[in-house]
């Protein structure tokens, strides 16, 4: 399975601040946001992955991320002209694509949970789509699930004024490859972009939609506001200092996943190549962390 992270947009809600970066490139905590959904990916075990991002912003994520080789991963690069929609993003991609299955996650979403990869792992095979839900207290704002008394999954719609449940549809989807030819044919939103939702509403009315509940305790944000970025950036640093891990590290994903050895990762932690910025920063110290806390866990 290939995998793609959305990057682009042009984060009006984070003016001025936005206006001369990109939203995905700012830290929250210890990294660079677009560092969590790639971590995401890797924990899935995907390492052929796009990144797309807008005109101006692409060269930066090419000088940050190189082509993956680092982390045992294959990067490539993509432009969106004009922020489209989200399904856009199949047609952007549809050559790296190819024949294969794809997986999107959005570069402001950032997930955490106790075995969250092994679960995502099952999925990379999809007959169809698959998508999450997740309990949320302002389903609103999100694509939300419509469910009948049997808990069956009946509806998805995009931020509805009046959410039919509290289960919103988080920014991660795995898809077959009929994903293209979907993307390619829907027709723009009133809001003139071509919607996610729409995607998935179109499996849904053929019978190939499969929704998997995320447990409660699942970490979820969408990081698009001020007030956002704040609680990702203090969740973030309060469970990394309590309990010695590092979250949403590119390099520690990779080396539990198996992409890189411990030599590698020790060599990342030096960085040698980035006059050892990460040892002045204190990440290539919680990088070698995690593998005294994989060893104490077995
Ligand atoms: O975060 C989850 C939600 O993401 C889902 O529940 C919704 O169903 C989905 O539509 C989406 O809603 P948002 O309102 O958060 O989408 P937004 O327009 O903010 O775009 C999400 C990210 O994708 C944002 O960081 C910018 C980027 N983006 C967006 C568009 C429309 C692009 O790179 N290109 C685009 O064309």
């Amino acid at each position: 399975m290939k995998g793609i992270v959305l990057a682009g947009g042009r984060a009006t809600r984070l003016g001025p601040a936005s206006r001369a970066t990109s939203k995905q490139l700012m830290h929250v905590y210890d990294k660079p946001l677009v560092y969590y959904p790639l971590s995401t990916l890797i924990h899935a075990r995907i390492n052929e992955i796009l990144i797309i991002s807008t005109p101006g912003q692409l060269p930066l994520y090419e000088a940050l991320l190189g082509d993956g080789s680092q982390w045992g991963c294959a990067f490539s690069f993509a432009v969106q002209a004009e922020p489209r929609g989200l399904a856009d993003a199949f047609v952007v991609g549809a050559e790296f694509i190819g024949d294969d299955t794809v997986a999107l996650i959005l570069g402001d979403n950032i997930f955490y949970g106790w075995g969250l990869g092994e679960q995502l792992q099952r999925f990379t095979d999809p007959d169809g789509a698959v998508v999450f839900g997740l309990w949320a207290h302002d389903p609103q704002r999100y694509g939300v699930l419509e469910l009948d008394e049997g808990g069956r999954v009946v509806g998805i719609h995009e931020k509805p004024e009046v959410p039919p449940s509290n289960l919103m549809v988080p920014g991660l989807y795995f898809y077959d490859n009929s994903v293209v030819d979907i993307a390619r044919s829907l027709p723009p939103s009133a809001r003139g972009e071509i919607e996610i939702t729409d995607v998935n509403a179109c499996y849904l009315t053929e019978g190939r939609l499969e929704v998997c509940r995320l447990p409660f305790s699942t970490d979820w944000f969408d990081v698009g506001t001020f007030d956002a970025m704040l609680d990702a950036q203090t969740w973030v640093a309060g469970q990394q200092r309590r309990k010695g891990v590092l979250i949403g590290s590119p390099e520690a994903a990779a080396h539990r996943e198996g992409f890189i050895d411990t030599a590698q990762l020790r060599h990342l932690a030096a960085a040698v190549d980035h006059d050892g910025d990460l040892d002045k920063s204190g990440y290539g110290e919680r990088l070698l962390r995690i593998l005294e806390l994989e060893d104490g866990l077995g």
